[in-house]
């Protein structure tokens, strides 16, 4: 693991969004893993003024999500769809059809995850994953447990979870109680990994992070068996 421990929030939005241009330089064919939460929101600004001012196009690129709350519609202003479109995707020149995120409605979740995965096996594989990380050291909806699930699963977020989100809803009874989320496999199978952190808030997790050990009650800490990840955070978040 490799950490790149940036002054403050801005830099750390520049310096993802250089990695990321310039793989879509590289390969602008990528398949992009994106993630929600308002961490890459400075990001995808970014990278929406190099698209505006034609640094990189994302015309040929491809995105899956990591997760969506379950049930929600695309429709509504607190789904990750809507996010997504909002903060990136209406912005840059990404056709909407080479973006993909778990059905919120869908009927069969089962049958949903299952197909998620496939399309980004079928894809050639997730070139670059986007993560962020909650405050107990969540990553998209694996959430700290006595075990993790590795495909694209439906899951129950946990009380602190829906705590945290309940800042983007009217009232925390609005959060939904359950989401579909890439696994812990599906994640690992990316072929390279960023994580975003920032603020005293994920001082904890990134602790653990650091630190030797892996738990699956801070599920962060499994990417340290992965080859390639990059941890982008603030001094804050990294507990200087
Ligand atoms: C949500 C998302 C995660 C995200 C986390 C942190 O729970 N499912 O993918 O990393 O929130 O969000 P924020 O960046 O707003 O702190």
């Amino acid at each position: 693991m490799n950490f790149i421990v940036c002054n403050n929030y801005e830099e750390i939005s520049k310096k993802a969004a250089e990695i990321i241009a310039e793989l879509v330089k590289s390969k602008p064919d990528c398949v992009l893993g994106l993630a929600t939460g308002s961490t890459p929101v400075g990001t995808y600004k970014e990278l929406i003024s190099k698209n505006k001012s034609g640094e990189i196009s994302f015309a040929r690129a491809v995105s899956y999500n990591l997760d969506e709350y379950y049930p929600i519609s695309p429709d509504n202003d607190q789904s990750y769809r809507y996010f997504m479109n909002a903060n990136l995707f209406s912005h840059i020149d990404i056709p909407m059809e080479n973006t993909h995120l778990l059905n919120g409605e869908a009927e069969d979740p089962d049958a949903e995850c299952r197909a998620y995965d496939e399309a980004i096996k079928n894809a050639g594989g997730i070139d670059i994953q986007i993560l962020g990380i909650g405050r107990n050291g969540h990553i998209a909806f694996n959430e700290p447990d006595k075990e993790l699930i590795a495909p694209t699963h439906k899951t129950g977020l946990t009380e602190d979870t829906i705590d945290a989100n309940s800042r983007f809803f009217a009232s925390a009874d609005l959060v939904p109680r359950y989401a579909l989320t890439m696994g812990m496999g599906s994640i690992f199978a990316a072929k390279k990994i960023i994580l975003l952190a920032n603020g005293a808030s994920k001082a904890q997790a990134i602790g653990e992070l650091r630190s030797d050990k892996i738990t699956t009650s801070n599920p962060s800490t499994l990417l340290k068996l992965h080859p390639d990840v990059t941890i982008i955070c603030d001094k804050e978040a990294y507990g200087e």
